[in-house]
């Protein structure tokens, strides 16, 4: 795929349903007595994933677009199916079905592509089987199998801040016996889950800090509509951030404070993002943003606020790239366990571009040049859906362009990237 530089950014886009949350409503609707009807669903290869695995496991769901509509087997309605779950290159469904189906009835193996079988898992299975479960991984990773059975509630310290991890605990807290399952996080992370066992009725008690879920004995059926990812509406901010004359709004963004932490730095660095239109859908705080290009300086980034931005990292490299001083980003460990090794993914697309980042441990640091990187030649998105999308938006403001090996993976989260890029690009 050729990315031609661009002028500016202008006009207004909506970005589709939200990732995290589109899995999750998958995943509660499933088990809920009733039908359930989500809106503003966000289809891609991952969220199809998950889709497919709970049909795989028994759930009649009806997709249609953006609207879905699920047919509760109720808490302890899946059944396994004859073969493994496919869960392809799902992180979050890799991590989150687990913790459902630690309450379930029978045997389940879950499997997944390369890329998520390089992927640690351990770190879910070790909770679910200090509550009952008999979890076993391949290594410490995929495949992993499954056997329920009758869970006890726990009160789980966190070795790293993982919302996936959070959530897989809390869903089998869910279908435990007896009082609150807990979660104590060494720093927050997204809280999409704890909403939306609130949206079907759970008891949740959703303090940052130490979320906890008490066992329910029936899900109410969801009636949901799904913001904007704000995850997809991060390169649309960074390229109108970073080319002169840029003006972007964009409509019905999730702006949940556990996501929105580049805005957080962003605005530190000088840009301009305005929300407006602030109202609640889904049980989520939602927004319209404009975007106008701005001169940045470089920042510091704490590793506290790396859950708040983790997906927006690789584009934070980028945008430190265009400022002016040096930025340093601490303990970013956490990326090299992505869809690839992102800290050393971002590095082979950005270094060739002329970004200048290195990483030291786990610290990312850049060298801003406040001028357009040169761009050129072509970059590996190493099968990775972020690193494709960060490629596109290096060489959108480079001088040069770029092409992209691997471009088609951006469907993993965001299928229609593409044309919506082009439908505000002016060049
Ligand atoms: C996600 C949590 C994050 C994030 C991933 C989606 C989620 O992973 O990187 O893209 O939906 O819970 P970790 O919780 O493992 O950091």
């Amino acid at each position: 795929m050729r990315i031609e530089p661009a002028a500016s950014l202008r006009g207004g886009l909506a970005v589709p349903g939200d990732k995290s949350i589109s899995h999750r409503a998958l995943l509660l609707a499933a088990l809920a007595d009733g039908e359930s009807e989500i809106t503003g669903f966000g289809p891609s290869e991952d969220t199809l994933a998950t889709a497919d695995a709970l049909r795989a496991c028994g759930v009649a769901l009806d997709l249609d677009g953006e609207t879905v509509h699920v047919a509760g087997a109720g808490l302890r309605g899946l059944r396994p199916p004859t073969g493994p779950i496919d869960c392809r290159n799902a992180g979050t469904l890799m991590r989150l079905l687990p913790g459902i189906l630690a309450g379930q009835e029978g045997r389940f193996e879950l499997v997944g592509d390369e890329s998520l079988s390089r992927r640690p898992l351990e770190r879910v299975a070790l909770p679910l089987r200090e509550m009952g479960a008999r979890v076993e991984t391949t290594d410490g990773h995929a495949p992993l199998v499954v056997e329920g059975g009758p869970l006890q509630p726990i009160r789980y310290e966190l070795p790293v801040a993982s919302a996936q991890v959070k959530s897989a605990v809390l869903l089998a807290g869910l279908l435990a016996e007896g009082g609150p399952t807990a979660v104590v996080e060494p720093t927050p992370t997204r809280d999409h889950t704890e909403r939306l066992l609130e949206a079907a009725g759970a008891r949740v008690r959703r303090s940052p800090g130490e979320p906890a879920v008490w066992p329910a004995e029936r899900l109410h059926p969801l009636s949901l509509e799904i913001p904007g990812d704000f995850s997809s509406a991060a390169p649309f901010i960074a390229a109108a951030t970073l080319l002169a004359g840029s003006e972007l709004r964009l409509h019905g963004v999730g702006v949940n404070p556990t996501r929105i932490g580049l805005l957080t730095v962003l605005e530190r660095m000088g840009a301009r993002v305005s929300l407006f239109n602030r109202r609640a859908m889904g049980g989520e705080p939602v927004a319209d943003l404009a975007v106008t290009h701005a001169e940045l300086t470089a920042t510091e980034v704490r590793a506290s606020e790396i859950p708040l931005l983790v997906d927006e990292l690789p584009l934070m490299a980028l945008l430190a790239g265009m400022a002016r001083g040096e930025t340093v980003v601490r303990g970013a460990g956490e990326l090299r366990h992505k869809e690839s090794d992102r800290l050393e993914t971002l590095k082979s697309v950005l270094r060739p571009l002329g970004v200048r980042v290195s990483t030291t441990g786990d610290d990312l640091r850049v060298r801003g040049v406040p001028t357009r990187p040169r761009g050129g030649g072509a970059v590996d998105a190493a099968g990775d859906h972020r690193m494709a999308i960060l490629g596109a938006i290096a060489g959108l403001v480079s001088r040069e362009g770029v092409d992209i090996q691997g471009a088609e993976s951006v469907a993993v989260s965001f299928p229609d990237f593409f044309p919506l890029l082009d439908s505000v690009a002016l060049r």
